[in-house]
């Protein structure tokens, strides 16, 4: 140990290992703020996250599920009022408005800072401070960054043991001096003497906070997934998406981006393998898109998992744009998961996870709408209360998720770990539309992909607070986690496309595999399914398949896809290809408000993109 610096509360007793001064600066600081009755630094191995576990068991705060039928997993379930990203209490604050953008929250950073002081004096009273070091993509990767979260929530340390590389091995990358971006969570109720805790501590109020330049996250009054685990949404796309302009922007070369997006890589029988990134906004099956099971007809094609839902991505020396996963886990929705939609995903799931906010069964195991076709006769719900069939509620919270390693997907592919990372050959972008927007076209060009990406909408689902199956703009995706100026990130990507060339740039596509009929339900069977579409586009990269141009850009025709094993008429095919002009010119319009909104430092080449759309449209 070094020498134990008092902090006023909490002895740091900074473990010897630990030789970055200005770190433990840092947790000396944070924690004379926060005063914590305890100073924890987790060291990420097992034994740790197996006591860590057994504490939140005593406490209340997990379940044990049943060893046999769920191996070393566990229940959590949160307060009523903490199951949701609040992106209405999400804050960009960069020195001015303008850099953060009008699709932020904005507040000048000395306002916030002096908020956030009051709000976290004291507030880790009674409870442990823990320090958590970890890696955003794989150790010493040239494309990954350490962070370290200081947080009062075990939940939170136990989480990102999963989620992140996590753990002492952090410090030998860091050394004595290394970056960090440093990232400050609390629950927000502190404990007053003798006070007795509650399972879920959070508090009403709550704020998270970016401050991207000096790189610092500060996250109060909330505990649950991307509002409390700050290395995926905060970190690894709001800070990180800011950092890879910032590069740019300093005249460091190109760039880098932080993109929401999954990554697989795809097989033919022939051996050729191309990786694609697809940007999907919040539970619109992301991980079942990265871990598809190509359907049976489909035989001796693969498609492995680099990532389900966050790249960073960066030119290599090639000129090819190449990507990581910086995360280690999957934080996903776990309602409608069976064993027909993604078995890969049920095979991770088989043991070592944390489920929060499922169900509980008799048997000790999980359960979540979707799972099977008949619920069993009787349940505890995420709320703790007896649950059957006849209840008339969702057993399981529409947004309750499962953290598991990825180590434990079937499918992942042998690159995922590579800190090189993978080369890129296709970018997707797709929202949830019922009516409009076709299954799948491909951009002639860069500028006309971005246009795509800039201009994406999507239903709103329960992966965020507010309300749900609402049409919004939601740019590559990213709407709730761009950590500057929306237009500078376009500006961002189009620039990067330029640098790269279009020898080097990945092709761009726009899919929507959601489009329903007359009664509502949908059209494209989707899932395993998705692969026809995925083919197809590989077949185009290899320059083998063909397509018919449209207003927007290329589409395949019935006979482009292979239908073989899927009952699919060129009638339904026509169902979701369509475009329906008026629609279409309606659709514009919503593009124009956008543009009208975002119409600061806007590119104008996307302003002639959006132009040509609308003559070939008026044609
Ligand atoms: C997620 C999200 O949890 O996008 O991945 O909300
Ligand atoms: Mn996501």
């Amino acid at each position: 140990m070094n020498q134990p610096v008092m902090t006023g509360v909490a002895a740091l007793n900074v473990p010897a290992y630990i030789k970055h001064q200005k770190l433990i600066d840092w947790v000396a600081e944070v924690a004379a703020l926060t005063r914590p009755a305890r100073i924890y630094w987790c060291d990420g191995s097992q034994e740790e996250y197996d006591r860590l576990c057994a504490e939140m068991v005593a406490a209340g705060t997990m379940k044990k599920l049943n060893q046999d039928l769920r191996p070393n997993s566990y229940l959590a379930c949160s307060d009523p009022t903490d199951v949701a990203r609040v992106e209405d209490r999400t804050f960009i604050c960069s020195k001015t408005k303008e850099e953060a953008g009008p699709t932020n929250n904005w507040m000048a950073p000395a306002e916030m800072r002096t908020t956030l002081n009051g709000l976290f004096d004291g507030c880790m009273a009674g409870r442990t401070l823990y320090v958590v070091p970890f890696s955003m993509g794989p150790l010493g990767s040239p494309i990954a960054h350490i962070g370290v979260e200081l947080s009062d929530s075990p939940y939170v340390a136990v989480n990102m043991r999963i989620m992140t590389r996590m753990g002492k091995a952090v410090y030998d990358v860091l050394g004595a001096d290394g970056d960090f971006v440093p990232a400050i969570h609390t629950v927000g109720a502190p404990l007053a003497e003798g006070q007795q805790d509650v399972a879920w501590p959070c508090n009403a109020t709550k704020y998270i906070v970016h401050f991207p330049e000096t790189r610092e996250i500060w996250s109060y009054g909330s505990g649950y997934g991307g509002n409390a685990l700050l290395g995926k949404k905060c970190f690894a796309l709001r800070i990180a998406s800011n950092m890879g302009f910032q590069e740019a922007q300093s005249g460091q070369g190109a760039g880098w981006l932080a993109e929401h997006m999954l990554i697989l890589g795809v097989e033919s029988p022939e051996g050729k393998k191309h990786y694609v990134a697809a940007a999907f906004p919040s539970a619109c099956g992301k991980t079942n898109f990265a871990m598809l099971i190509p359907p049976k007809s489909f035989n001796g094609w693969k498609v492995t998992t680099i990532g389900d839902d966050i790249a960073w991505i960066k030119p290599g020396a090639d000129g090819r744009l190449y990507a990581i996963n910086p995360e280690a886990g999957y934080f996903g929705v776990a309602p409608g998961t069976n064993t027909k939609t993604n078995s890969n995903c049920m095979a991770c799931l088989g043991e070592n996870t944390i489920f929060t906010n499922v169900a509980l069964t008799d048997e000790g195991d999980v359960w979540w709408e979707g799972l099977t076709k008949e619920a069993p006769a009787h349940l505890i719900d995420w709320q703790g209360k007896d649950w059957t069939p006849a209840s008339g509620t969702k057993a399981a919270h529409p947004n309750a998720r499962f953290t598991v390693a990825a180590t434990q997907n079937p499918v992942i592919d042998s690159a995922w770990d590579d800190p090189a990372g993978v080369p890129i050959s296709a970018f997707i972008f797709g929202g949830r539309r019922s009516t409009t927007v076709p299954l799948v076209t491909e951009a002639r060009n860069w500028v006309e992909g971005v246009y795509m990406a800039a201009t994406m909408g999507s239903e709103t689902t329960a992966a965020a607070a507010g309300q749900m199956g609402v049409v919004r703009r939601d740019p590559f995706a990213m709407l709730p986690f761009i950590g500057y100026n929306m237009s500078d990130y376009f500006q961002h990507w189009l620039n990067l496309g330029q640098k790269i060339g279009a020898a080097n740039a990945p092709k761009i596509y726009c899919v929507n595999w959601f489009r329903t009929d007359a009664e509502g339900k949908f059209v494209w069977p989707g899932f395993g399914d998705n692969m026809r579409v995925l083919k197809w586009m590989l077949e185009r990269i290899e320059g083998t398949a063909s397509g018919v141009e449209n207003v927007f850009g290329l589409t395949p025709e019935f006979k482009d896809l292979n239908w073989d094993g899927l009952d699919f008429t060129p009638e339904q095919f026509q169902q979701i290809t369509s475009i329906d002009k008026a629609a279409w010119n309606e659709e514009l319009k919503l593009h124009a408000e956008l543009f009208e909104k975002l119409a600061y430092h806007l590119p104008q080449e996307l302003v002639a993109t959006k132009a040509e759309i609308e003559k070939r449209l008026a044609n």
